[in-house]
């Protein structure tokens, strides 16, 4: 009983540690990574990139459209895009580029 009571709280912060860890090393970091290599060729991609081609509208401009939302967009990224290669995101590419769009459009560049 004694052991169980001591440990049970330790248990339970070092699981919260973990999640917690896990969710810092957000989805959100790793879209800015495709993002800066995938997509910055032609959109403002990042908030200290400097040029872009004109007709491609930046990320944070897209993360703060009425209606943007990051399944919607995540859905998008799947899909080939006429004015857009086919960049044949994975799901989870995608998921985090949206992630990473969302975040843009809440900070701004
Ligand atoms: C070869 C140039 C090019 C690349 C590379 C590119 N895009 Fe685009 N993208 C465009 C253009 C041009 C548009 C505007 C399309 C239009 O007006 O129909 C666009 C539009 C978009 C839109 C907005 C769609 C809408 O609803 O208006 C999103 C989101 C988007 N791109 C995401 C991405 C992501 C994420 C990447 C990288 C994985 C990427 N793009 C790479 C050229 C590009």
């Amino acid at each position: 009983m004694i052991i169980r009571s001591t440990w049970w709280p330790i248990c339970a912060t070092s699981i919260a540690l973990c999640l917690t860890t896990v969710s810092a090393r957000s989805d959100a970091d790793d879209g800015e990574k495709l993002a800066r290599r995938w997509c910055a060729s032609c959109h403002l991609a990042a908030p200290d990139q400097r040029q872009a081609s004109t007709d491609a509208p930046p990320f944070a401009t897209i993360g703060r459209m009425p209606g943007f939302s990051r399944e919607k967009l995540a859905f998008f990224l799947l899909a080939p895009h006429p004015k857009m290669p086919d960049m044949s995101l994975s799901r989870s590419e995608a998921a985090d580029l949206a992630d990473y769009i969302a975040k843009l459009g809440r900070t701004g560049p």
